[in-house]
Formats: structure tokens, sequence, C-alpha cells
């Protein structure tokens, strides 16, 4: 197979992250954080470890703060629902992933609070003074997706960051395409939460996910459990990291994340990015010399992340999805890739979305070409009338 679904989540994940979670499930299969035997401190020791990793790259202060879900679509749930207040504006862009649309969407049908969508330019970027317009004196938060998951342009996050400081909003920045792919400084950027997901770009396995949360953010507590800690007391433990956890950890998850994140500082991510995009510029170039192609937002490797949306025209992106997988062992993602307001903007909604290609670290120039010959091939089906034989074979 050649995988170039790296957007939906990275595969293969490195060997080391296979290995760390078999070694250290094995010997510290353990609940973390509940009990003094010598298997569970150690535990404890790996997981708080790996809070301090993602602060260290995120440029947090508090690895407390730090905390553990399933994904980003969980810790989106919590902070969102846990920042939002009757009558509040929350500013979000059409950018977003479903994992922020619908949270929102939700929160404004009970009446909670009204959003404003703002659209991105021809070229898939926001104008940090469009944010500007748009606040009313009850606008609370923004809320920005770091990076496309769809068209993968990368977003002018310091910038938008200013105007929320100037304004005194509190902004939310869904970095689940960039977190490990691209460098985030919470600070500098002016970032107050940061969700993440562990099996993209961070290189972990599925089902492990967080956020982080900068002093003074007040996000409220929308779950209640079991902290290993002060049992006897009746309500949930105010202080991070319990405030956003309960139950016990996806310790495995964490060990794989703990492995994935040390991968991507040891290979360095710049260096990943670069060699990635040269690789997205390659398939970009010969994509869009192939008659009846046409390419979305992707104009040059600037402020991007390597992922290409196409159609071929006269196509439904699900059939050339299929004779990608099929005939050419291509796996990618077509359709609306849970962000149905990004193909509003392009263009998209109303012809069943795109094909998306994805690289990952994992990806070569082999692959690339493969991808190019295949899409080559499958529109030049079209232009012989061969299609309807093609797909039915
Ligand atoms: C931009 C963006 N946000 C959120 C998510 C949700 O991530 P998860 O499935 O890990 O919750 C995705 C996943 O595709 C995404 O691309």
């Amino acid at each position: 197979m050649i995988y170039l679904d790296n957007s939906a989540t990275s595969f293969p994940k490195p060997e080391a992250v296979y290995e760390f979670m078999n070694s250290f499930y094995r010997n510290h299969g353990v609940s973390p954080g509940r009990s003094g035997f010598d298997a569970a401190i150690e535990t404890e020791e790996m997981v708080q470890s790996t809070r301090t990793l993602l602060t260290n790259m995120f440029n947090g202060d508090d690895p407390n703060r730090l905390t553990f879900s399933y994904n980003a679509s969980d810790s989106l749930n919590m902070i969102l629902q846990g920042l939002t207040n009757p009558g509040d504006h929350v500013i979000t862009t059409m950018l977003e992933h479903n994992s922020v649309l619908r949270p929102l969407y939700h929160l404004s049908q009970e009446g909670i609070i009204e959003v404003t969508y703002l659209p991105f330019d021809h070229a898939g970027y926001m104008d940090p003074g469009d944010f500007r317009k748009v606040i009313k004196k009850n606008t609370s938060m923004v809320v920005v997706n770091h990076c496309s998951n769809v068209i993968g342009t990368v977003q002018p996050i310091a910038e938008i960051g200013k105007v929320c400081k100037d304004h005194d909003l509190t902004f939310v920045v869904d970095a689940s395409q960039s977190a490990g792919a691209i460098p985030i400084d919470m600070k500098a950027m002016g970032i107050d939460v940061l969700v993440f997901t562990g099996h993209k770009c961070l290189m972990g396995p599925t089902g492990i996910g967080g956020s982080y949360v900068m002093e003074g953010v007040p996000v409220r507590m929308t779950r209640y459990g079991g902290t290993g800690v002060r049992s006897a007391q009746r309500t949930h433990l105010e202080e991070y990291p319990y405030r956003l956890e309960c139950g016990t950890l996806n310790l495995i998850g964490v060990a794989g994340l703990h492995a994935g994140v040390k991968w991507v500082l040891e290979q360095g991510i710049e260096k990943l990015h670069h060699q990635e995009l040269q690789l997205w510029d390659k398939l970009r170039m010969g994509i869009q010399t192939i008659d009846n192609t046409i390419t979305y937002c992707a104009l040059n490797k600037e402020n991007r992340n390597p992922v290409l949306s196409l159609n071929i025209k006269g196509f439904d992106s699900g059939d050339v999805g299929t004779m990608l997988d099929v005939d050419y062992n291509v796996a990618c993602r077509t359709g609306l890739q849970c962000a149905p307001l990004v193909h509003e903007g392009i263009g998209t909604a109303n012809c069943h979305g795109t094909v998306r290609l994805s690289l990952g670290p994992f990806n070569t120039k082999e692959h690339v070409d493969a991808a190019i010959n295949a899409i080559a091939e499958i529109a030049t089906l079209r232009s012989c009338n061969k299609f309807e034989s093609a797909v039915t074979r």
C-alpha cells in the first residue's frame, strides 16, 4: 500500500513507538498515580515526563497543565463547553474541523452562544484583520484551526493571537494537524489553550490527545470522577491535571505518544517538515501538469503542510479514491474530510468534496511518482471515455 492518508492518522509509526508500547505495557502496565509500589511510581514518571516533553514543545510553563484525553475532539469538547457562558459570542473560521464546528453548533442550538464563521481568502488563509472587524461587546473567545486538514494551509496564528490579546479574548487553537509538524510557541503566538491529538504528526497511536491551558484561563470542569488522590473529597479536584482528567489514563496511549514525541524531536520538526514539503511540491507540480485536474489552494510550499486536495474534472472524488485504491494500491481520503465549510469556501461542497493526498515522514519520491502516474492514467481514461468500464471492472 502507498499510504497517502497521513492527515487522517500517520502510518506507519516509527519502529520506536511500536517497541516502546510493547515493552512499556508488558513491564509497567499498572495504574499510574494511584499506588506506591515501584512499577506504579515508574509508570507515573513516564506519564509526567510525557507531559513535560509536550509542555516544552509548546513552550508552556507547568507540565501539570498539559492534560491527556482520548483525542483532539474530546479535549475540544471539554475546552469549548468549559469556556463558554450564556450570552457569549464566539468567532471561528470556515477552516474548522467538525470537532470544533459541532460543539459550537450544539452550544448555539441550545441558545448558549452565538457564533461568527469567518471565511478564508482564495489561497486558503485567514486575514487577522477580519477578526478585529467582527468583535462585539459580548465576544469572549476566538477558535482557530492552525492548519487545515483539507487544503493544508497554516494560519497566521501569532497575528490572530495579537488581535485576541488587544481585545482580551480567549484564544483557542486546534493544533491537531500542526503539533509535531510546525514549531508552536504558545507564549509568542498568544495562545491561551492549545489542543492536540497524538496520532497524527506527533506519531503516537490513536486514542490519546489533550490540551495545554495557560494559567488564568478559566476552564470550567465538565467531568467528574476518580483521580487517585484525596479520595474522601466529595467534589472533583480543581487543580491541574485532575481538573480535566478523570479515571484511569490511556497508559499504553501515553507510552506510544511518549515515544512518538521523542522520535519527532530526535528527527527535528523542521527537518521532517522540510522533507515532506519537498515531496509535496513534486506531487503538486506533477498533478498540476495533468489535463483535467484541479488542485485547491496549492500555490507553493510557503506556510503549509504536505496536503493536496484535488479533483479530476467529470469524476466524483469517491470514484477516484476507489480507483486509486483498487487499481493502484494508493490509500487516500475523499469527500468532505469532516470539514464541510472548507468545501463551501473552495466550491466543492456540492460536488462531493475532493480527493485528499497527504504525506508523512515515511513517504518517498517513488510513492509520489506512483500517485502522479495513477492520477494521470485516471484523468486520461476519462478523455478516452473508458471511465465506465474502469469503475465497473
Ligand atoms: C484540524 C483537525 N481538528 C481536529 C481533528 C480531530 O482529531 P481527533 O480525531 O484526534 O479527535 C482532526 C482530525 O482529522 C483535524 O484534522
